[in-house]
């Protein structure tokens, strides 16, 4: 009989705790709903300046980001920050950072401020300046490279941070299908490095997505 008690006490225990646990559970899901819709609220309200990376193609680079679990990348070329918006998202999924260069005073600001709006401060630094400059003075290491900015410099971004790419890290060069003859350069050394794969992806202007095998 006893023992029928104390069994019964420490059922009824593990189902309490066990009903805490769910309706926490669902407590977080919910809020993480509400910050999501929060953001989409901001992602939409991003000024539209033609240029932006159209949102199909940011939602493939935050699943790329999030899928890898990428630490560390880099942007190059932030205009408003619809893409840093967007990736950022993934890299605080990751516990990660993302560092957008951007040469532009103004957009630098207003991608700045879309950033704050979005929450994601901590996760997302925009540095001011000439990518040609600020990319060979970055520090540490970087598995996630976004280029984005003037299309005949792709090479010339690529390999101010080559050394800087951990094996895995992956790259992707925007509009690599509209201008790939302006970046073939760029192109021809990834399709032949022995440490490169690379498939282009017909994602609306096309990107070449390149993965660092080691
Ligand atoms: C196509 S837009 C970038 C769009 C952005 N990635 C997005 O997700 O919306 C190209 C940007 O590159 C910037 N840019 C051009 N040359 C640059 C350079 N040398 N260094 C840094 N940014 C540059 C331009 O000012 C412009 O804002």
């Amino acid at each position: 009989m006893k023992k029928r008690i104390i069994l019964a006490v420490v059922l009824c225990g593990m189902l309490t705790s066990g009903a805490y646990i769910w309706a926490d559970c669902a407590e977080h899901k919910a809020a993480a709903q509400k910050k999501d819709a929060g953001r989409q609220k901001v992602v939409d309200g991003i000024r539209n300046i033609g240029m932006s990376t159209p949102a199909a193609d940011t939602m493939l680079l935050r699943m790329l980001i999030q899928a890898k679990k990428s630490q560390r990348g880099i942007e190059v070329g932030t205009a408003v920050g619809f893409g840093s918006v967007n990736m950022g998202i993934g890299f605080e999924r990751t516990g990660g950072h993302l560092y957008g260069v951007e040469i532009s005073e103004k957009m630098v600001a207003e991608s700045r401020a879309n950033i704050k709006k979005a929450g994601l401060e901590k996760t997302v630094t925009i540095i001011q300046g000439d990518a040609l400059k600020v990319l060979p003075k970055l520090e540490g290491k970087y598995d996630f490279m976004f280029i984005d900015a003037v299309k005949k410099d792709y090479f010339k971004y690529f390999k101010a941070v080559e050394d800087k790419l951990t094996p895995g890290a992956m790259v992707v060069g925007h509009n690599a299908i509209a201008s790939g003859k302006a970046m073939q350069d760029w192109l021809d050394y990834m399709k032949k490095h022995p440490d490169w794969e690379i498939v282009m992806v017909k994602a609306t202007r096309g990107m070449a997505v390149c993965y660092k095998v080691r």
